[in-house]
């Protein structure tokens, strides 16, 4: 091959890989607080970046309880509100392996705050950098929240967590309920986490899904059960993913799996994409 062709193909490389990317917004919720969102977005973040070699941008969407930096040994000063003070995303941004992170709304202490803040500024920096991403994975407040349901209902995806106890069940089906009544969005995946085993988490999530087909004609997806597991604990407190920690633990590789699964999926071009909904819903303009 000549030196001219081969230039022309290093040429047209280079454009394939600086085109820009159109980011899948996953959003993971729960009805009821504790249920492992924040563990789950974690290692579920973790392992699209370190295992599947996915672009992930990882946002703590927790206004108030935002705890993502806890369990990755991460600084929790660099958040949004620097963002607020003029700093650069990038410079917000911070890194736990290959996997970006930032604090976005940690920093924020109550959902009066958020409502204060200066949204169209927020928004229009993270809109740049997210086009940067494979996958941009909230990490949400729990409960029913407008905010919450904003901010689910803008993702191309929302992961609703539940547990085995009937409290976490039934916050997760008013979740869902709420979700599908008040906006009509139907690109839910439920999880079962804290498993004894595959077959109690099934039934949970089977009957979740039974009662969303009777009592409102919609069927949301099952994702998957993630177990009960001792290393998880072990790993909050060392302040790593229990996927790096434990490559091999069983949690770890359900979450690889529901990873897995979900890198396999096409995102369909919709028009709007996650930041101009969150605009629209914010009445921002621009
Ligand atoms: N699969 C699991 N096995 C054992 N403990 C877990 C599991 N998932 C979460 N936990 C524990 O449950 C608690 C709450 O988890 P967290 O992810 O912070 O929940 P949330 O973000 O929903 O409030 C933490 O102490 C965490 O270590
Ligand atoms: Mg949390």
């Amino acid at each position: 091959m000549n030196i001219q062709a081969e230039k022309l193909i290093e040429l047209v490389k280079e454009r394939h890989n600086s085109r820009k990317r159109r980011a899948k917004f996953i959003c993971v919720a729960s009805g009821k607080g504790g249920v492992g969102k924040t563990n789950f977005s974690v290692n579920f973040s973790y392992i699209l970046s370190s295992v599947f070699g996915k672009k992930v941008l990882l946002l703590d969407g927790d206004v108030g309880l935002g705890n993502v930096h806890v369990l990755l040994g991460l600084s929790p000063d660099r958040n949004l509100k620097m963002l607020m003070k003029g700093a650069a995303v990038e410079d917000v941004i911070q890194h736990f392996e290959k996997l970006d992170v930032l604090l976005g709304f940690s920093g924020i202490d109550t959902f009066q705050e958020l409502e204060e803040l200066d949204v169209v500024t927020v928004i229009n920096k993270l809109e740049k950098v997210s086009d940067n991403y494979d996958f941009v994975v909230l990490d949400a407040s729990a409960g029913i929240n407008e905010n919450v349901l904003k901010f689910a209902v803008s993702s191309d995806t929302t992961y609703v967590i539940t547990t085995p106890e009937p409290t976490a069940i039934t916050d997760a089906y008013a979740l869902i309920k709420s979700l599908h009544k008040l906006y009509n969005y139907e690109h839910i995946k439920l999880i079962a986490n804290m498993c004894r085993n595959k077959n109690e988490g099934f039934s949970i999530l089977d009957r979740i899904k039974k009662s969303c087909e009777n009592f409102f004609s919609f069927s949301p997806k099952i994702a998957g059960v993630l177990p009960e597991s001792q290393n998880v604990k072990i790993s909050v407190k060392y302040r790593e993913p229990v996927a790096a920690a434990f490559p091999s633990d069983p949690y770890t590789l359900a979450v690889k799996e529901v990873a897995s699964r979900e890198t396999g999926e096409i995102v369909k071009e919709e028009a709007g994409g996650f930041w101009n909904k969150l605009k629209n819903f914010f009445k921002v303009k621009g």
